[in-house]
């Protein structure tokens, strides 16, 4: 089983300041709750039982967002506001089951993994970036999940994007073997678009053997000067299965301001309490909107 999941949390959100400026961006709202807790909540869907985030300086709110607030519940209680005293439990990881690291110094995604390798020790594990949200009725974790009970090894999601934007992403080449999976055979990261293996880009969902830690450990610099995790799993790939899961679900890109928009209008509508409203509002701004 996969208990464990590690949130890479420490980067500086620079796409999204000045929001983000003593802000984690990984605290901003979505609707009604911040970026990080939607990922929590679909990795607790998926049965992960271990919270590992991979933090930086002036990220605490993180853990705190994930804590006991006596005093609010007590205050709240005290009202008699017993759905709010709910929803503020349900924010709480279990005592013991939220796990902090550092990455001082932000070398790449692949080096935020690494530092997590002792939490992780030996055993498969997710890796989930928060500030890809994907909407869908079974979470993208869960859906990895139900392909690595019959496939093993490691397993990423997997989305078709235009040719011109795999740029953007660590690209793959694989064979269907049915369904909406595939068994790869090369990943390359952020590739030019002339030169990539296919338009079908990793997206931030993982489940990976904890033999990725030895690759990683080499600390080799790829794209952008960073250390890929995508340079690690295509040296695992050498060894071990891969396999990519082209999930069911729209995924919103909240790292960058047009994107959160999209994301929190989508989740917004996705709402059965809140439809009605949006729409009413979206129609009426449509109607006074200039192009
Ligand atoms: C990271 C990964 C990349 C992946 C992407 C998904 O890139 O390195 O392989 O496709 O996340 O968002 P980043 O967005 O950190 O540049």
């Amino acid at each position: 089983p996969v208990r464990k999941a590690v949130f890479p949390v420490a980067g500086l959100g620079t796409r999204l300041l000045p929001a983000t400026k003593a802000m984690p961006k990984e605290m901003l709202t979505l609707v009604d709750r911040p970026l990080i807790q939607h990922v929590v909540e679909e990795a607790k869907q998926a049965g992960i039982e271990e919270f590992i985030f991979v933090t930086s300086s002036g990220k605490t709110l993180i853990e705190d967002h994930f804590d006991r607030d006596h005093q609010l519940l007590a205050t709240l209680e005290a009202r008699g506001k017993k759905e709010l005293v709910q929803l503020a439990l349900d924010t709480e990881i279990p005592l013991g089951k939220l796990l902090v690291t550092r990455q001082h110094t932000p070398l790449g995604l692949g080096h935020a993994v690494w530092c997590a390798r002792d939490i992780v020790g030996n055993e498969p594990f997710a890796v989930i970036l928060p500030d890809e949200i994907v909407l869908h009725s079974i979470g993208c974790l869960s859906q990895l999940m139900n392909v690595y009970q019959e496939q093993g090894g490691n397993v990423v999601a997997l989305m078709d994007v235009p040719r011109a934007m795999i740029k953007n992403y660590g690209a793959i080449a694989g064979e269907s073997v049915g369904g909406n999976t595939l068994s790869i055979t090369q990943m390359v990261e952020k590739p030019d678009p002339a030169e990539a293996p296919s338009t079908m880009s990793i997206t931030g969902r993982y489940i990976l053997q904890p033999q990725i830690f030895d690759h990683l450990a080499k600390n080799k610099k790829g794209a952008g000067g960073e250390i890929q995790l995508t340079d690690a799993m295509q040296e695992l790939l050498e060894e071990q299965k891969f396999s990519g899961v082209l999930f069911d679900g729209k995924r919103y890109d909240c790292g960058h301001k047009l994107g959160f928009i999209e994301a929190n209008i989508a989740f917004a509508l996705d709402r059965n309490d809140m439809r009605g409203d949006v729409i009413g509002l979206l129609e009426t701004y449509l109607k006074q909107a200039k192009p």
